[in-house]
């Protein structure tokens, strides 16, 4: 009989809500606590997802033998301190991006989480890598459809309505950490390459952010191919998301469900253009934009034993760097 996993979140927030939706209802997963600095919150998490209970203290459950898994989505700076406690009560974790605010923290995490396989796993959030869309595009890229991949452009820009909720973001790192990490791993991951070189810097816009919320990226892969990344939140800034691949025969571009113009209910959109031909193909691709419960079987699957999609902590770890290595480096904006 299928094992029936007893979960706890700790962070009712955006995020936190976006697991939980899409996991209370599997067969495998049973909701034991959710967890709130905010105790109106969790509850009303609890009470939305059938969770058996709710608190402020995440300690309490992780003493319980009826908890498995452990879904850390908190605010980044108590990511590492929740996650060794998990793994020392001997709890699989799934925690959010990124883990942690500076690098020594970055590598306290994972030095935690990789000493801690095979008996207890550490899932680290990237959740570009259950996305239908961008494993069809790394597909495409890597049998050759647009040739060599010489350039791989994202954007994502956020029109930051929920301020107080950004700023509160903003407080632990600058955009190009927080979102950056997805996408420095989406770039490794999707051309097969490592980024051996990052540029980068981050800029005010908001007079009243805590920090520079605007970033840039520019990283040379070990091919032949180049990235940039570029990402704000602010209230002064439009919705914007930009995801395009360039190869010497051509381009890939992606549209996202939500930003189509037309037949949205096809899924996102992806365009490829063959420059040797001339032809323009359209594909429409269903893609959960955020697959949380496939992303939280792939933890169900590691711990069973069972073939994982082979996205490894090292993987997750080289991202973060990437990301410590563009905060640091300042150059992209320093005045002469
Ligand atoms: N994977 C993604 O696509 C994605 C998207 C957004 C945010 N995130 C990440 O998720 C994390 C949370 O972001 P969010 O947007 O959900 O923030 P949020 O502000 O909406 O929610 C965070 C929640 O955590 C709670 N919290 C903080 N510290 C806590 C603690 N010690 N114990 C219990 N509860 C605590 C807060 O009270 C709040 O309710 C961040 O690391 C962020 O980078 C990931």
């Amino acid at each position: 009989m299928e094992k029936v996993y007893g979960v706890v979140l700790i962070g009712c927030g955006y995020i936190g809500e976006e697991h939980l939706s899409d996991i209370y209802y599997q067969d495998n997963v049973r909701v034991v606590a959710v967890v709130d600095l905010d105790v109106n919150r969790a509850k009303l998490m609890a009470r939305k997802y059938g969770a058996q209970e709710y608190g402020t203290d995440y300690k309490v459950y992780l003493q319980r033998d009826d908890v498995d898994i452990v879904i850390i989505a908190t605010y980044v700076d108590t990511h590492v301190s929740i996650m060794k406690d998990c793994v020392a009560a001997g709890k699989h974790v799934l925690c959010e991006k990124p883990v942690a605010v500076s690098r020594e923290d970055g590598e306290e995490f994972f030095r935690v989480a990789q000493a801690a396989e095979p008996q207890v796993h550490v899932l680290v959030g990237h959740i570009l890598r259950y996305n239908g869309s961008y494993q069809r595009i790394r597909q495409m890229i890597q049998s050759g459809v647009i040739g060599t991949l010489r350039f791989i452009h994202f954007v994502q820009n956020h029109h930051a309505i929920n301020w107080p909720r950004y700023r509160r973001l903003l407080e632990d790192c600058p955009p190009v950490l927080d979102c950056g990490v997805h996408y420095l791993d989406a770039m490794q991951w999707i051309s097969g390459q490592k980024i051996v070189q990052v540029k980068g810097g981050s800029f005010l816009i908001d007079s009243d952010a805590p920090r520079d919320n605007y970033s840039i990226v520019n990283v040379q892969l070990s091919g032949e191919c180049c990235g940039c990344y570029e990402s704000g939140w602010s209230r002064n800034l439009h919705y914007y998301n930009c995801k395009e691949f360039m190869g010497d025969k051509g381009y890939i571009k992606l549209t996202l469900q939500a930003d189509r113009f037309a037949d949205k209910e096809e899924g996102d959109l992806i365009e490829v253009y063959h420059s040797d031909t001339g032809e323009h193909e359209t594909i429409s691709q269903i893609a959960k934009y955020k697959d949380m419960n496939g992303q939280f079987q792939e933890l169900v699957a590691r711990i069973e034993g069972r073939p994982s999609n082979g996205f490894t902590l090292e993987d997750a770890k080289e991202a973060f760097m990437a990301a410590m290595d563009a905060v640091e480096d300042g150059s992209a904006f320093k005045k002469k």
